[in-house]
């Protein structure tokens, strides 16, 4: 069937109806570590985008702070980088009035003096403009100065200002333990009110892991299946070909645990699991969440295998092992793949086992969950099917695309046509993003930004999340510090991983599904 073809603009995406538009109040929004990747990748041209959509107060200031000498580049820079990343052409009138509104100021991070300097600079930006004191500070530094900005910003008064409202975007890693994320959760508490701070998890901004509640929560078919009388077990599956891209200071510290299962996969994990919130509000979804990773028993430390890559060929390309990365220990043990077995203690899900797993250069790019279903009670065309091209019947099998490729599909059983026995072979219902709703730009943080800037804190983690996700994780780290891997590196760039993890679900008979994408 043909499928219809709309082309959308991430302004397109990013409209609602008139009148009912939520534009935030006239602002200044200060990325402290402005002169970082994320700044110029991400944040600015999501904000052009924000700024095509008409989403963008007419009063609007953004400042970059960084330690860095910069003046007049900053914003030159940063308009590259709209154009670049962004999609933006390079002649359109609303860039060159977009990036008016860009300055830089130059602060090292531990210097309470500095923060002086910033408070006089946004106060005059304030006056000329007639902003009325709001401010955002965005903390897109090392996690390192998170505590001192925090605590430099409150000694100047900008936490609490006498006018305007003023709020806290922090990026992760937010703590690298369970100790530290308490303590970091404890400074900030004590300058900024919880309702100011946002800590921003950039997989909440992706439209297919929003849509995951649309899924579950618009649709009337699935959540009576949605449960251990029909789900066999859940995979999550985030898989990344690249490496460590010049990372190797920061990831050394992290690994892929830290990184990206303790939070991006804990993420998409309650949005699979919870139970359907009363609303859509950060209170009652963010509710729900807490609810499913507190019902998380602690990860047995035989259920978490870990891996490193060792040199090998992705995409074609030889690759080095990741000792061998730049700026990276030669005997290093951290880790870059990391898989577990966890189970959720409540009615819903006893007994179903959910499987998570990361790791950079894999053989495939591909953020997956597959939700597997119960075959039926008794299969009368099995042996049949056996005998037919198609090996044996597969349970259905619904799974959802986060990236690339980003959709859904519904595997289920169908008569092979013209065969005289019953022969079954497994075909697939799709739902493809980009067929149905066109191709967007749109990078996620434009929806993350936009609500920052209301309020509104649904997609955003609350300290007590956090420290929930760091309980679960902080025991299983502590142990692989405590004992180097023996076998590093334990798989091949370009591979799916270690063999250990493959045996972590050989041990409940199921196996780990590598047919990963639409196109697979
Ligand atoms: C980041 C991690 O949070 O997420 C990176 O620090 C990882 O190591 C990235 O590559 C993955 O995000 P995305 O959106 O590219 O899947």
């Amino acid at each position: 069937m043909a499928t219809m073809q709309m082309s959308v603009r991430p302004e397109d995406l990013l409209q609602v109806p008139k009148g009912k538009e939520r534009i935030p109040d006239a602002g200044i929004l200060v990325i402290f570590g402005a002169s970082g990747d994320l700044t110029k990748r991400k944040l600015l041209p999501a904000l052009f985008h924000l700024e095509q959509a008409g989403l963008l107060p007419d009063t609007f200031s953004i400042v970059g702070v960084a330690r860095r000498p910069l003046g007049d580049e900053f914003a030159a820079d940063m308009r590259a980088g709209i154009v670049e990343f962004g999609g933006a052409e390079a002649s359109d009138p609303k860039l060159d009035k977009f990036v008016k509104q860009i300055s830089y100021f130059a602060l090292n991070f531990d210097d309470p003096a500095d923060y002086a300097g910033l408070k006089a600079e946004l106060d005059r930006i304030d006056k000329e403009k007639g902003i009325g004191g709001n401010r955002m500070f965005y903390l897109a530094t090392a996690p390192e100065f998170f505590a001192g900005i925090v605590e430099n910003l409150g000694a100047q008064g900008l936490a609490q200002p006498e006018h305007g409202v003023a709020a806290v975007v922090i990026e992760k890693p937010f703590g690298h333990d369970l100790d530290s994320a308490r303590e970091l959760n404890h400074q900030v508490n004590a300058v900024f009110h919880e309702s100011q701070v946002f800590r921003i998890d950039h997989y909440l901004g992706k439209e297919t892991v929003q849509n995951l509640l649309v899924f579950r929560f618009a649709n009337g078919i699935f959540e009576p299946i949605w449960n251990r009388n029909y789900i066999d077990h859940v995979q999550i599956t985030a898989a990344e070909t690249l490496g460590v891209e010049g990372r190797g200071p920061f990831y050394e510290k992290a690994g892929a645990l830290r990184d990206v299962v303790q939070n991006h996969m804990m993420e998409l994990l309650s949005l699979v699991a919870l139970e359907p919130p009363s609303s859509f509000e950060a209170e009652s979804v963010r509710r729900e969440k807490l609810k499913v990773w507190r019902a998380i028993p602690s990860i047995p430390i035989l259920n978490a295998v870990r891996g490193q890559y060792g040199p090998g060929l992705v995409d074609g390309q030889r690759v080095v092992g990741y000792r061998d990365e730049e700026r990276v220990n030669p005997e290093s043990g951290t880790e870059t793949y990391a898989a577990v077995r966890l189970e959720i203690e409540n009615w819903r899900w006893a007994g179903v086992p959910f499987f998570l797993r990361a790791g950079k250069r894999l053989k495939k790019r591909a953020t997956e969950i597959s939700i597997q279903f119960k075959q039926p009670p008794l299969l009368i065309f099995d042996r049949i099917a056996a005998k037919s091209a198609c090996s044996v019947i597969q349970p259905n099998l619904l799974t959802i695309r986060i990236q690339p490729d980003e959709g859904i599909s519904l595997r289920f059983g169908a008569k092979v046509p013209t065969t005289p026995e019953m022969a079954v072979c497994p075909v697939n219902m799709d739902f493809d993003y980009e067929a149905a709703f066109g191709k967007s730009s749109a990078n996620g943080y434009e929806r993350l930004l936009l609500d920052a800037m209301l309020g509104d804190q649904t997609l955003f983690s609350h300290r007590d999340g956090v420290e929930t996700n760091w309980a679960l994780y902080t025991p299983i780290l502590e142990a692989w510090a405590a004992k180097n891997p023996e076998v590093f590196p334990n798989y091949f760039a370009g591979s799916w991983g270690p063999e250990c993890s493959d045996h972590l679900l050989e041990k409940t008979g199921h196996a780990w599904r590598n047919d990963l994408g639409r196109k697979a």
